[in-house]
Formats: structure tokens, C-alpha cells, sequence
């Protein structure tokens, strides 16, 4: 007894000088913070990602005419850094030139001179503002204007969606005829597009037995379309659960992460989500994972978390080569082979410019729709080139571009489409964060490929996975 409170009373002696130095840099950090925040003009206690310094505005909102007057929250689409993998963020902003120039604020130089220890508690600062400010995801979706969601579900009635179908096709083969009660959970819901697809593929005996947990910070679009349409396909609504919130919520339920910034006073139904952990059979996510293109990790626990064991994760995207830097080496691009369709390789140049075109307008009725003129040109130029950057080329021809869609009709943009970011991961991406993350890999399929031509086939992946 007596021996063992010796060495306690040593190793206790032994860690004070340790445990000075962690409060000494405890009390610095907070005086950087507090520094900093006067310094560029923000009142949080996380002030890279609020400040409203002119060095900020211009710097993260520099093409955007309608951008942000304060530096967040962040309601601009026109964004070059919205889906930027974490991965793949130092290709496309300069960070040692950010954290060079932060240092040149003198309280931010002179603190940083005086405890250099906080150098990389720094350096981790500026990446969280990249992303926090960078984030398009649930703020945007949250507060988007009634008229802008009812337009897009406008634009989406009717039209078959072909992934959706396509994820009805996984959870059939997952379910196969048995009738039971099953738990789906469907991330990003929206209209409900991507769960109906699902549900459709299933007889109406399963449908009967189905529990649908419907995760999206949009509540109104989800009880306006999803639920109306879940329960003409014969799922009972009682049986149809609403979770208004971030699917980072179910993170924070299961402590994988502490609340995003950008979600402040957001619901959270950590209980709601804790009482699903272990129990969901099928993940379903159309369109909707790429809100989370800077946090997969939570994302991806999660998951892991809420399904049982075997349960399914089937998640469509978007995505092409320009998610990883932002020139492209098109010889290079031209021979990466993504895949083989049909004895015929689709590469990684066919998903580029099919990403391009279809961002560019087409059909020619959608998005920013300029006319052929401008297309031909793109495509011509991008055939002529070594290293090819879209954001600069619209840059370079904006006037002239601009100038074409107004001609053939077009309306008055905030941002052109160049400068909206289609830095979107592409699925083999997705899949090795998948993998790291204990998904056990089933397919990674672009079912609707189609090598050589500019269609949205190219870069549709779609991801199925197990726990
Ligand atoms: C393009 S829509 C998904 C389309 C949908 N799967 C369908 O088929 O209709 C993207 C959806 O993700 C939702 N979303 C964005 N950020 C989110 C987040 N953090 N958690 C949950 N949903 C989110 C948006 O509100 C939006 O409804």
C-alpha cells in the first residue's frame, strides 16, 4: 500500500511541469482565439469560420455577386469550395499561402511567434473554416426558398430516374420475397425519389410490414411529396417516421462528432437515433451524399452504427476526375479506364466531359442552358489542350459566353456556370473511404454508362455495401 502511494505520489510529481505546459497552452489558445476573433471581426469562439474581414469575403466569395455580406452563414450555391472532399481541399485552396497570410495579422503572427507549439492547432483551424465556410449542405437545404424545392421536384416529375430504379433493384435482391417487418432509412429524402424507388421494387405484402425513417433538414418537402407518395405505394403511415434534422445528427447521437457549426440550432433526436442503432436493414442515399463531401467519416460511422449486421448501404452519386484537382490532365484522363461496359472501357475524360455537358445545359431547357456555340467551343477546346481548368476557361470567357446565352434566350445569372463547383467525389473515392470505414463492398457499378458520349450515365456510380 505504502509502495503504491510512492509511486503514485512520483508519477503525480513527475506529470505537474506536463500539466503546466497543457494549461499554459490551454489559456494561449484561448488568447489566440480571442485574439484572432477582434482582429477579423467575429464574436464566436470559432472566428476563422465567421469572420467577415474583407480578406475572408474576398478570398471565399469572390465570383459571387449575390455572395454572403457577413462570412456566414453561408446561402450561396455560387461556391467554389461547396463539395470538396477533405481528401482532395489542398488542391483547390493554396493552405500554407492561407495560414502565410493569416500569420501576417499581427496578433495572429505575434501570438503564434510566442508559442509556436500552436502551429498546428492553427493550421487545423484554417482547414475547419475551409470546410465550415465551404459547406453548401444543410443550411442551403434547410432555408431554401419554397419556390426554388418546388421547382426541382417540378423538374423531376415525370421523368423516370433510372439510379432510383436501380437501388429498388438492390433492396429486392437484399429482401428477396420473405415478408417481414424491415427497416429502411433513407438519408437526404427530398421528394422521395430515391426511397420510392425501393419501395416500388418490393410486392405490396412487403411494403405493408415496411418501417421508413426519412432523414432530411427539409421537413416540408419531405411531408408534402415523400410521405404522399410512400403512402400511395401502400406503406401505412404510421409506419412512415419523420427525422427533421442533419443526417450529422445521428454523429452527434452516437458521439463520432461534436455539432457543425453551420447546423447551430438545429433539432438533433439523439434519442430517435440511438434507439435505431443496430436495427436498419437497408441505407438508402440518391443525390443526397454528397451534401457530406467534406465529412464522410461521420457520415460513414454512422451508418455502420445504425444498420444490423449484413444490413445494406446503397448510395448514388455524381462525380468525375475534377473532384481531385482542379486542372485535369486530359491525355491522362483519356487513358484511366473507370470501367468496362460492354467490352468497351469508359475513362475517366468520358465522365469529365459528360459532367461538363451536363452542367453546361443539357437537355438544353435545364441549368444554365447555353446555347451549342458555346458548347462546341468547350469541347474544342478541351480536345486541344494538355491541362484543361473549366473554372478558369469560364473565367476566361465569360463575357463572350454570357453574352451567347442571353442571345439564345437565356436569363441573367448570379454566377456563371464555371463558377459553380462540380468538384463532386467520384465512386471509387466514395468506395476506399467506404472500405476504411468497415463497409464490407459489394459493387461499384455506373449502370447507365454508355463509353464515348456525353450522357449523365457517365457519372452516375452507384455504391452497394454491407456492414
Ligand atoms: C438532391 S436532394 C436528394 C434527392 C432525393 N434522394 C430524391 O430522390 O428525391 C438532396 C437532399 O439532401 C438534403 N440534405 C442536405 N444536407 C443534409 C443533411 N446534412 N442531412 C440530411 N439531409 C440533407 C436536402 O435537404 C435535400 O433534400
Amino acid at each position: 500500500m505504502q509502495r503504491y502511494r510512492n509511486r503514485n505520489a512520483r508519477t503525480i510529481q513527475k506529470r505537474l511541469p506536463e500539466r503546466n505546459w497543457s494549461l499554459r497552452v490551454k489559456v494561449a489558445k484561448k488568447r489566440l482565439r480571442r485574439a484572432i476573433a477582434k482582429e477579423l471581426g467575429a464574436a464566436d469562439r470559432r472566428p476563422l469560420e465567421t469572420a467577415t474581414n474583407p480578406l475572408f469575403q474576398s478570398r471565399f466569395h469572390p465570383h459571387s455577386e449575390k455572395g454572403p455580406i457577413r462570412g456566414y452563414p453561408l446561402y450561396q450555391i455560387g461556391h467554389e469550395l461547396s463539395k470538396l472532399p477533405r481528401e482532395t481541399i489542398g488542391n483547390f485552396v493554396d493552405i500554407p499561402k492561407l495560414v502565410h497570410d493569416l500569420r501576417q495579422i499581427p496578433a495572429i503572427g505575434t501570438l503564434l511567434h510566442r508559442h509556436p507549439k500552436l502551429e498546428q492547432a492553427f493550421e487545423q483551424s484554417v482547414r475547419d473554416m475551409i470546410r465550415e465556410r465551404g459547406i453548401k449542405g444543410s443550411k442551403f437545404w434547410e432555408t431554401a426558398p419554397k419556390t426554388y424545392i418546388d421547382a426541382i421536384v417540378a423538374g423531376g416529375k415525370g421523368k423516370p430516374n433510372l439510379m432510383n430504379d436501380r437501388v429498388g433493384m438492390v433492396a429486392k435482391r437484399l429482401f428477396g420475397e420473405t415478408v417481414r417487418p424491415r427497416t429502411i432509412l433513407d438519408i437526404g429524402t427530398f421528394a422521395g425519389g430515391t426511397i420510392a424507388g425501393a419501395v416500388k421494387a418490393l410486392s405490396l405484402q412487403q411494403r405493408q410490414q415496411l418501417r421508413l425513417v426519412l432523414v432530411d433538414v427539409n421537413e416540408r418537402v419531405i411531408r408534402e411529396y415523400a410521405i404522399p407518395t410512400l403512402a400511395a405505394l401502400g406503406v401505412p403511415r404510421q409506419n412512415i417516421v419523420v427525422l427533421p434534422t442533419s443526417f450529422y445528427s445521428a454523429a452527434v447521437a452516437f458521439g463520432q462528432m461534436r455539432k457543425p457549426l453551420h447546423e447551430k440550432g438545429l433539432r438533433r433526436f439523439a434519442k430517435q437515433f440511438k434507439v435505431l442503432a443496430g436495427k436498419v436493414d437497408l441505407i438508402t442515399a440518391g443525390a443526397a451524399t454528397l451534401n457530406f463531401a467534406n465529412d464522410l467519416q461521420p457520415l460513414l460511422q454512422s451508418v455502420r452504427v445504425l444498420l444490423k449486421p449484413g444490413g445494406g448501404f446503397v448510395d448514388w452519386e455524381w462525380g468525375s476526375a475534377e473532384a481531385r484537382t482542379p486542372t485535369v490532365n486530359i491525355p491522362e484522363l483519356k487513358k484511366k479506364i473507370v470501367t468496362i461496359i460492354d467490352g468497351k472501357p469508359l475513362t475517366e475524360f468520358d465522365a469529365y466531359v459528360s459532367f461538363l455537358d451536363f452542367w453546361m445545359g443539357s437537355p438544353p431547357d435545364t441549368y444554365f442552358a447555353y446555347p451549342e456555340i458555346v458548347k462546341q467551343k468547350l469541347w474544342h477546346d478541351i480536345e486541344h489542350a494538355t491541362q484543361f481548368n473549366f473554372f478558369d476557361w469560364c473565367e476566361r470567357n465569360r463575357d463572350w459566353t454570357e453574352a451567347e446565352r442571353l442571345k439564345a434566350g437565356g436569363k441573367v445569372l448570379a454566377d456563371p456556370a464555371g463558377f459553380r463547383n462540380r468538384a463532386y467525389r467520384d465512386g471509387r473515392a466514395m468506395t476506399e473511404v467506404a472500405v476504411q470505414h468497415g463497409l464490407l463492398i459489394e459493387s461499384l457499378e455506373y449502370p447507365f454508362a454508355k463509353p464515348s458520349e456525353k450522357t449523365t450515365g457517365n457519372v452516375n456510380w452507384m455504391l452497394v455495401a454491407r456492414k
